[in-house]
């Protein structure tokens, strides 16, 4: 028997990665950049037993056996292939963001499980093996693994789409949570039929690729005013593609968009905050360190506001052989 944790940080992009170029290999149709942040960790202990005849999954204390679950074998079928070990897995997950609520529950998610199963079937990756092999459990799980700020690249392959660090000025996250509830449609259905029915899909790869080159320009001049531009034109082109689906997917709700109103008033006086959001209604909102206190304070009315920053990529916390329950 071996058994070994890790903990994970979910992380907010932005620059979005929306589409696959490849589902099996989760080769993104553009790359990334994205923030991992401080708060909402995911700690995942993984225990490979040859006395156990099935995998099994506990997610925040109960066992799952339909989506969730599938998942996480499917992922342990890989990591097993890479190990040459036909064990089963006992994995237990607590996650301290709302699970599917658009909070990069998956990433986090995904991150410590390969960090946690790699550890547990003795395998000796380093970051950027690891950033991959979090790839092909959820895309933008491969971010997770960096500390900071990271661009995950398109890649030419499988070998080559991985996430690493960026240099980047200070910045501060505000979390707005206008809703916690679990989202209609997974991204990962929307981001199939916005490649598939989106007719301002095409253009949207395009444009990300340009925005990706813009936003690394940005992180090296150190220039948040430019970063924060890029972020939220491109968080909107997002969600245009994705309205623009058939049959349409809203993500925003009017509150979102009165959070969006409240962030332009706030630069209209002079507080430079941009926003963005991913599948889901709540709210990301950057800021310089020193203006996060105002800019929380403006956002209060709209939902639960919380101040984060930036946190360390997925590491193991422990990784005992046996002894460790
Ligand atoms: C809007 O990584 O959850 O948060 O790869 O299918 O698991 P799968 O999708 P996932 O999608 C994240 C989409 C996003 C944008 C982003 O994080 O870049």
């Amino acid at each position: 028997m071996t058994i070994a944790t890790a903990i994970a940080h979910p992380n907010i992009a932005l620059v979005k990665y929306w589409g696959k170029r490849d589902e099996t290999l989760m080769l993104p149709a553009a790359g990334s950049l994205s923030l991992t942040l401080d708060a909402f960790p995911t700690t995942t202990t993984v225990r490979t037993s040859a006395d156990l005849t099935a995998d099994e999954l506990v997610l925040n204390g109960e066992t799952q056996t339909s989506d969730a679950f599938l998942r996480v074998t499917r992922f342990l079928d890989l990591v097993r292939g890479m190990a040459g070990s036909t064990a089963h897995a006992q994995v237990t997950s607590h996650n301290e963001a709302p699970t599917g609520a658009g909070l990069a529950s998956s990433a986090s998610g995904f991150a410590a499980l390969a960090v946690a199963a790699a550890a547990a079937y003795g395998l000796d990756l380093d970051r950027a093996a690891l950033s991959r092999l979090a790839r092909r459990g959820s895309g933008s799980a491969a971010r997770s693994l960096v500390d900071g700020v990271s661009v995950w690249h398109a890649g030419d392959g499988d070998d080559t789409s991985f996430a690493e660090p960026v240099d980047a000025p200070e910045m501060s996250m505000i979390i707005v949570t206008v809703d916690a509830a679990q989202k209609a449609v997974s991204s990962r259905e929307a981001m199939r039929r916005s490649a598939l029915t989106s007719p301002f899909y095409p253009a949207w790869v395009t444009s990300t690729e340009l925005s990706l080159t813009a936003m690394l320009e940005a992180c090296r001049d150190l220039d948040f005013s430019r970063i924060g531009r890029i972020t939220e034109t491109h968080a909107m082109r997002m969600h245009a593609v994705i309205q623009a689906c058939d049959p349409p997917i809203r993500y925003l709700s009017p509150t979102s968009i009165a959070v969006f109103d409240a962030i332009a008033a706030l630069r209209a006086d002079g507080v430079e905050a941009y926003g963005t959001a991913d599948a889901g209604p709540n709210v990301a909102v950057i800021s310089r360190p020193a203006d996060a206190a105002r800019v929380a304070k403006a956002l209060e009315p709209f939902g639960s506001v919380r101040i984060v920053g930036a946190g360390p990529g997925a590491r193991l916390v422990s990784d005992g052989t046996g002894d460790g329950e």
